[in-house]
């Protein structure tokens, strides 16, 4: 059996943030989000894969999937169809209090059919 390209055993992470590769731009998800919110007040969270630069969406070539989580709980996930769906999604999310950022930021995982995991995270405060 071959061995599995590096992308596809592991999640996926900019190895140098202020200095971003092609491959980088693609497929980090971005997180536009408050980072102070009120706990058990609805706020939005829009994840768009590709904002950087313009990730392929074509049937052999597309985004699977966007997870949202708060640490390590899962509030979201969102399955898209290669080519017909864009990867960009908004969520309406509300948090309970006392869920501050000690207990783990907001974090999105993205899945390319051909690249893998991507990993992105942004701190929030529930206030
Ligand atoms: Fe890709």
């Amino acid at each position: 059996m071959a061995e599995l390209p590096a992308l596809l055993r592991q999640v996926n992470k900019p190895k140098d943030p202020k200095n971003l590769t092609d491959l980088e731009k693609k497929h980090l998800p971005i997180i536009e989000a408050p980072t102070t919110v009120k706990a058990g007040e609805p706020f939005q969270v829009t994840v768009h894969v590709g904002k950087l630069l313009k990730h392929p969406n074509e049937p052999e070539h597309h985004i699977q999937s966007i997870e949202l989580y708060k640490g390590y709980v899962q509030l979201a996930r969102v399955d898209l169809a290669g080519a017909m769906t864009e990867p960009k999604v908004t969520f309406t999310v509300s948090l309970p209090a006392n869920t501050d950022d000690a207990n783990g930021g907001l974090r999105v995982f993205e899945k390319c059919n051909m690249h893998g995991v991507w990993e992105s995270t942004q701190p929030i405060t529930v206030g």
